[in-house]
């Protein structure tokens, strides 16, 4: 095995039946995460375990007011909370009452409680390719819909025969930001391009889990700002769109930190559920992440006195190569 496919086996190796604190936290950073950043450090409190913020892996270009931020520690409190529970170690989440206040798990005895979203764990991802282009059955949309539900987050659905005004919100925020320099110097810092700097370095966004080819880290830079062009960009997100079965706008009922935290634990079991189900799917938010855009998309739901908090294509695809993880960031006094 190459030392890439060795430092996956090892991420994702199965939960043991009676898992140590840092096997459960191996499986909790393997939720999703804005630009892979793994904004986290964890505190044992003797009651369970602190989720602490990491400051210093804020991405402010993309994220100017911490929803990502805020929404990624709200992913993986979710996941933490349904890999204890499978192994009956509690798992019950409390938020800190300010935003620069940990989230708390925690572990106690408790009965065991496995199902189809604790199995889908390590085999979620964010599917960047084509899809296939088949639908959903109205069934499956609701039971995706009642995962958001849980957390008052509303998951409003777009078919894909609907779905030509979101098209273009997303393709309008990705022009707006392909033409801001800060924003594709922040992308570019997070991008690794080959496995050899996504084993190094264990976060950021590698290139081949999008399917794009590994280029030497200097070239990959270099030859950046050539590839990712507006035009080529725009043709992919037409043809993503396209290919999907539709899409969701995840809009929570608070916007404020407590409501971005609920929106990344609806989206993590959601998308759990999807994965449960033999489904797969992609952030496409620049709609939600560019201001413009993202009050065009509030209106066009019908919720213009809400902040929509993410849009997400569905459908059916293969699986693509899978993103690493740093080492458990455990904090011990
Ligand atoms: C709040 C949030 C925002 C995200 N935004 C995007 C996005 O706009 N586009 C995208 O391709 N992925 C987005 N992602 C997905 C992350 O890049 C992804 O979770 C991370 O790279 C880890 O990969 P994995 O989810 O496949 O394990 C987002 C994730 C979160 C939690």
């Amino acid at each position: 095995m190459t030392p890439h496919e060795t430092a996956l086996a090892r991420l994702r190796a199965p939960l043991p039946d009676d898992p140590g604190i840092e096997d459960l936290l191996r499986y909790a950073t393997l939720a999703a995460n804005a630009h892979n950043t793994q904004p986290w450090r964890f505190a044992p409190n003797g009651q369970g375990v602190e989720i602490r913020p990491d400051t210093t892996r804020k991405t402010p270009v993309v994220d100017p007011d911490d929803h990502h931020f805020y929404a990624s520690l709200g992913c993986i409190a979710e996941t933490l909370s349904i890999a204890a529970r499978a192994r009956g170690q509690g798992g019950e989440v409390t938020l800190g009452a300010s935003p620069g206040n940990p989230i708390e798990v925690a572990l106690d005895p408790g009965p065991r409680e496995p199902g189809a979203l604790f199995d889908a764990i390590p085999q979620r991802q964010c599917t960047r390719s084509d899809y296939d282009g088949t639908g959903l059955a109205p069934d499956l949309i609701d039971q995706l819909i009642a995962e958001a539900a849980m957390f008052d987050v509303a998951a409003v659905w777009v078919p894909a025969d609907e779905q030509a005004d979101l098209t273009e919100l997303v393709i309008s925020g990705n022009t707006a930001q392909m033409r801001d320099l800060a924003f594709v110097a922040e992308l570019k810092d997070w991008i690794r391009f080959n496995p050899q700097q996504a084993v190094a370095t264990g976060d950021g966004l590698f290139g081949g889990c999008a399917g794009n080819p590994a280029a030497p880290t200097w070239l990959g830079k270099l030859l950046f700002g050539y590839l990712f062009s507006v035009e080529a960009e725009t043709r992919k997100y037409r043809r993503q769109m396209a290919s999907s079965a539709g899409c969701f706008v995840l809009v929570a009922e608070r916007n404020d930190p407590t409501g971005w935290i609920a929106a990344g634990r609806a989206y993590q079991r959601l998308a759990l559920r999807a994965t449960a189900l033999g489904l797969k799917n992609a952030f496409v938010n620049q709609a939600v992440e560019h201001p413009e855009s993202r009050a065009e998309l509030a209106n066009l739901i019908g919720l213009p006195d809400k902040r929509p908090n993410f849009v997400l294509r569905v459908g059916r695809a293969r699986a693509m190569p899978y993103s690493l993880r740093r080492p458990v960031p455990l904090l011990v006094d």
